[in-house]
């Protein structure tokens, strides 16, 4: 028997040839990956240390499809609009040229660069688009009108809670991609991962309102 086991185990061997491969290329593939990672981290993380944990998020641009998206939940808007994470400028771009005043609020200063030099270079005035290195959640969001932001779906309940605060009745909201989860929604425009929603602050108000009056009769 043991040896019929012998001959089966030595058997598999020859079919199913370990592949353990060598170790310099085990290190060579450690040593590369760390780089990566930390090349990845450096363009997308700076300035993160100080956000918590809940409420980070790294840089991902809009795709063409989604930036057109949140422009047609914007048509017939005017004023003055915040982006929140800017990323390299391509929303506050679309919206200055629509005719907005927009400030793009980053985190990571390398993109805020980025987007300052793209701004001097197509020759558009800080009144169309400024880029502010700061961290958006320690901002005051109240003189804006119309609110832009593709973040992540864990911080959408806690930057909802921050806009009901902040912003004034008429103030429009576009979330990229992740709505908020427990807003009424205006409209959205297309689907799939470039879908984006669309938010009267008013209409919210009122909707959270009658859903706590409700909740208070019951
Ligand atoms: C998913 S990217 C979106 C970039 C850009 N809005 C776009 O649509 O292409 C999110 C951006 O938010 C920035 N960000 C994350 N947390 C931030 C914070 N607390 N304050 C400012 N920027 C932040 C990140 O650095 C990143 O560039």
């Amino acid at each position: 028997m043991e040896d019929a086991i012998e001959v089966i185990l030595q058997d598999d061997s020859k079919v199913l040839p370990t592949t353990r491969s060598h170790p310099l290329v085990s290190a060579c593939t450690g040593v590369v990956l760390t780089g990566l990672y930390g090349v990845w981290s450096l363009f997308a993380l700076p300035g993160f240390r100080r956000i918590p944990w809940n409420l980070k998020v790294p840089y991902l641009p809009s795709s063409k499809d989604q930036t057109l998206n949140t422009m047609k939940l914007l048509e017939g808007r005017t004023g003055r609009l915040a982006d929140l994470g800017s990323g390299d400028g391509r929303l506050v771009f679309a919206a200055s040229s629509a005719g907005f005043r927009c400030t793009g609020f980053e985190i990571n200063s390398i993109l805020v660069s980025y987007s300052r030099n793209k701004a001097r270079w197509r020759g558009l005035p800080s009144s169309q688009a400024t880029f502010v290195k700061k961290d958006f959640w320690k901002i005051d969001l109240s003189p804006y009108n119309n609110v832009t932001a593709f973040l992540s779906p864990e911080v959408m309940g806690v930057l909802g809670e921050k806009l009901l605060k902040e912003l004034p009745d008429d103030a429009r909201v576009i979330a990229c991609r992740f709505p908020f989860p427990d807003w009424p929604r205006q409209s959205s425009a297309g689907s799939g991962l470039d879908q984006t929603f669309a938010y009267d602050i008013r209409n919210v108000r009122s909707h959270l309102r009658k859903l706590s009056n409700t909740a208070c009769v019951e």
